[in-house]
C-alpha cells in the first residue's frame, strides 16, 4: 500500500514555537513514531504532508526515507491527501495516519488493510461514551452512509457515538476522482476527507469499519496534557513488555524508556531511572533508585546504586558502581570493577578488580588490573589548550589524594604515597611520593586576637 501521513497543521494549543508532530513521545518525535509504525507494513510509498513549520519538520525527519508533499495553506484534510497524491502508486490502496495521533499499533492497522482489501473503503472507528468534537460515522441499517463532523451535525447526529478516529484506506484511483471534487461549503469551510464517504456509497463502493483493541491507539495530541497522558501509555506499554519478558520493575510507573532497553534474564530496576538509547543489561543487573543510562552496556551480575549517570560507558560484570557515579563517553570497565561515590570517568580503560572508591577523576585514562585509585587522585588530562593520557599499569596503589600530570605513566606494582604530585613517570615496584618533609615546630603559638 501507500501510506500517507498528515503532518500540516499548526497545533495552536500545544502553545510552542515548536512544530506539533515533533513534540516527543520516549523522547522520539510524534511524527517519527508514525513513520517507524508505517515503515513495518513495508509500503509502497509513505508520503509526509507538511506545511505548518515546514522545513523544520523535514530538517528533523532528514533521516527518514520518506516523500514529502507541501501543503500550503492548509484547506482541510481532504486538500491535505490532494498533496499528497502524485506521490502515489495509483495500482494500490492508500492508508491515511496522522503525525499527533502517535501510538496506534500496527496489527490495528494490518487488521484495517486486510478488512478493506484492495476495492472497498476501510475505515477505523470506536464507539465513546463521549463523542464530542469527533465526526460521526452515519449508518442506516447498519450500513455506513457517511461521516458528519460534529460542527456541521444534528441533535441526533450528534447523539451517534460511533466516531471517525481519521485513520482510514481507500483504492488510490477512487481517491484521484473523488478528492479534486470535494467542496467546502461546510461550517469550517474546509476541503473534509470524511467527504469521501459518501462519495463511495454513491458509487457503490462497499464501506466497512474496523476497530482498534485499545482506546489509545488513536488518541492525537492537541495539547501538553494530551502528550503527558499518551507518554504515560506508551510507558506503561513498555514497562509492561519488560515485565513479560521477566525483568523486576519495583514500580513499572516510575521508568522512562527513550529508546532500546535490551535486558537479561533476572534484571531488577529500581524506581525513577531513565534509559535513553541503546541500553543492554546482562543477566542479573541490578540498577538502583534514580539511575540515568544512555547508550551504555552493562555485564552480568554488576550492580549499580543510586543516583549513578552512565553516558556512553561500557561496564563489565560484577562490577559495583556507585552511589553518585558518574561514566562518561569512551569509559569502559573490566570485570570486577569498583567505581564509588562521586567519581568521575572520562574516556579510560580501566581494568579487572580496579577500584576507585570516593572523590575520583579519572580522565584519558588506562588503568592495568588490581589498581586501588585513592580518595580524592585526579589525573591532570588537561593543560588549558592539549589533552594528555596516563597510564597506570597492574597493581599500582594510588595514595589519597594524588595528582597525576599527564602524560604520566605509573610502573606495574608502583605505590605513590598520599598527597603525591606525579610529573614524571613512576618506576615499577617502588615507592614514590613528592611531600614535602613533615616538621613539627617547638614553641609554636597560634596567633590570638589583638585588643583594640
Ligand atoms: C478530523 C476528522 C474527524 C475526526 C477527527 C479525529 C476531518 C474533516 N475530520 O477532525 O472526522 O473525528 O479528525 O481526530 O477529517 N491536517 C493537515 N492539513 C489540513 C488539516 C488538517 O495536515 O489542512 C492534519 C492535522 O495536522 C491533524 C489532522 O490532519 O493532524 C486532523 O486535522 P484536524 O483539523 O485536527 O481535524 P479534526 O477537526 O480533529
Ligand atoms: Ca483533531
Amino acid at each position: 500500500m501507500n501510506v500517507v501521513i498528515l503532518a500540516a497543521g499548526q497545533g495552536k494549543r500545544m502553545r510552542s514555537d515548536l512544530p506539533k508532530v515533533l513534540h516527543t513521545i520516549a523522547g522520539m518525535p510524534m511524527l517519527a513514531h508514525v513513520i517507524d509504525t508505517a515503515r513495518q507494513l513495508s509500503p509502497a510509498r509513505i508520503v509526509v504532508v507538511y506545511g505548518h513549520g515546514g522545513e523544520t519538520v523535514r530538517e528533523a525527519m532528514a533521516a527518514a526515507d520518506v516523500a514529502w508533499a507541501k501543503q500550503e495553506p492548509q484547506l482541510g484534510t481532504g486538500h491535505a491527501v490532494l498533496q499528497a497524491l502524485p506521490h502515489l502508486d495509483p495500482s494500490r490502496p492508500t492508508l491515511v495516519l496522522y503525525g499527533d495521533v502517535p501510538l496506534t499499533r500496527v496489527d490495528t492497522l494490518r487488521k484495517l488493510l486486510a478488512a478493506a482489501g484492495d476495492d472497498s473503503l476501510g475505515l477505523l472507528t470506536v464507539l465513546l461514551e463521549n463523542p464530542h468534537g469527533y465526526g460521526r460515522i452515519v449508518r442506516v441499517a447498519g450500513a455506513i452512509q457517511r461521516i458528519v463532523e460534529e460542527k456541521d451535525a444534528d441533535d441526533a447526529e450528534r447523539a451517534i457515538r460511533e466516531i471517525n478516529t481519521g485513520i482510514l484506506v481507500a483504492p488510490t484511483a477512487a481517491l484521484a476522482r473523488w478528492l479534486p471534487t470535494l467542496g467546502n461549503r461546510n461550517a469550517q469551510g474546509e476541503y473534509y476527507l470524511t467527504d469521501i464517504v459518501a462519495l463511495a456509497v454513491q458509487e457503490g463502493m462497499p464501506v466497512g469499519a474496523t476497530h482498534p483493541a485499545a482506546p489509545w491507539e488513536v488518541e492525537g495530541v492537541n495539547s501538553k496534557v494530551q502528550l503527558a497522558t499518551l507518554e504515560r501509555v506508551h510507558q506503561r506499554n513498555l514497562a509492561e513488555a519488560l515485565m513479560e519478558q521477566g525483568v523486576m520493575l519495583l514500580d513499572p510507573a516510575r521508568i522512562d524508556v527513550r529508546g532500546e532497553l535490551v535486558c537479561g534474564r533476572d534484571v531488577s530496576i529500581d524506581v525513577g531511572c531513565v534509559f535513553e538509547g541503546r541500553v543492554e543489561l546482562g543477566d542479573g543487573v541490578a540498577v538502583g533508585p534514580h539511575c540515568v543510562l544512555k547508550n551504555v552496556r552493562i555485564g552480568a551480575g554488576t550492580k549499580l546504586q543510586a543516583f549513578c549517570h552512565l553516558d556512553s560507558a561500557e561496564v563489565g560484570p560484577q562490577g559495583q558502581i556507585g552511589p553518585y557515579a558518574r561514566l562518561r563517553p569512551g569509559t569502559t570497565l573490566g570485570a570486577d570493577v569498583h567505581i564509588g561515590n562521586f567519581v568521575e570517568v572520562k574516556n579510560s580503560a580501566i581494568a579487572d578488580h580496579s577500584k576507585a572508591n570516593h572523590l575520583a577523576y579519572v580522565g584519558d585514562a588506562t588503568v592495568g588490573s588490581r589498581v586501588n585509585i585513592g580518595a580524592g587522585t585526579i589525573t591532570c588530562n588537561y593543560d588549558g589548550a592539549n589533552k594528555f593520557r596516563t597510564v597506570i599499569e597492574d597493581d599500582v596503589f594510588i595514595g589519597s589524594d594524588t595528582q597525576l600530570v599527564a602524560p604520566v605513566t605509573v610502573g606495574r606494582g608502583a605505590t605513590l604515597g598520599a598527597g603525591t604530585t606525579l610529573t614524571r613517570d613512576a618506576p615499577p615496584d617502588q615507592l614514590t611520593v613528592s611531600r614535602a618533609r613533615q616538621v613539627s615546630v617547638a614553641g609554636w603559638k597560634r596567633p590570638v586576637k589583638k585588643k583594640a
